[in-house]
């Protein structure tokens, strides 16, 4: 039997003491300590990023010398100097594009993904849509990651998925696919992490 929702969890408790807007920084943490993402200096993209915890996180790992973009359809409230915010939606490749011109950048260290469309909860719906919005992700840390560098998407499992997995297998290498310990027990999300070649 999966466990009722449960809004004062664990983790949101440890996010409230430690400052975080979300308990979802723990994931982030725990793929961070796994695959060694973050270092200092580094820029970094963050896609679906409200309200914030992940780019609170990535602040700091990336230091003064670093930049982070934060995006998303809902406003974000400001974080640090060396994050910049976006009200933009992932699917309008044309404004993306036209930020990262102004914002003068030709290529990320690590590109994240923590996107969730938003639910109807009509399973397969979500999941597709899920999946429609980390393949552009996708189509954009192709064109803007460095070689070698590392991109990390949430995505619902789902009947879409498995076709989603093998696509990503096949234009990128050493692809895992992890459940950190702070997603929610009820939850069919995974995280895919890959390398550009
Ligand atoms: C789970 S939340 C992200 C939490 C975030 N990682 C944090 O730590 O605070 C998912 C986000 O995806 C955003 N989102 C959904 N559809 C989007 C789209 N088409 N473009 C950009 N962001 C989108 C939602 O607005 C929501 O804020």
């Amino acid at each position: 039997m999966p466990k009722p929702y449960q809004p004062n969890d664990k983790w949101s408790q440890k996010a409230a003491e430690e400052g975080y807007r979300a308990r979802s920084v723990y994931k982030l943490m725990e793929i961070d300590t796994r695959f060694r993402l973050l270092r200092h200096g580094m820029t970094v993209l963050d896609c679906g990023a409200a309200p914030g915890s992940w780019l609170q996180y990535v602040a700091q790992k990336i230091g003064p010398k670093g930049k982070a973009i934060g995006i998303d359809t809902t406003d974000i409230e400001p974080i640090a100097d060396n994050v910049h915010l976006y009200r933009l939606d992932m699917m309008n490749e044309a404004a993306l594009e036209a930020m990262l011109a102004q914002e003068n950048i030709h290529q990320f260290s690590v590109v994240l993904s923590d996107i969730a469309p938003n639910t109807t909860g009509i399973k397969d719906v979500d999941q597709w849509r899920s999946v429609e919005l980390t393949e552009a992700v996708l189509v954009l840390a192709q064109k803007y990651l460095k070689p070698g560098g590392k991109c990390v998407m949430k995505v619902f499992r789902g009947a879409d998925f498995d076709e989603f997995l093998r696509k990503v297998k096949r234009d990128w290498k050493n692809v895992k696919v992890m459940t950190p310990k702070a997603t929610r027990d009820r939850s069919f999300e995974v995280y895919v992490i890959c390398e550009k070649h």
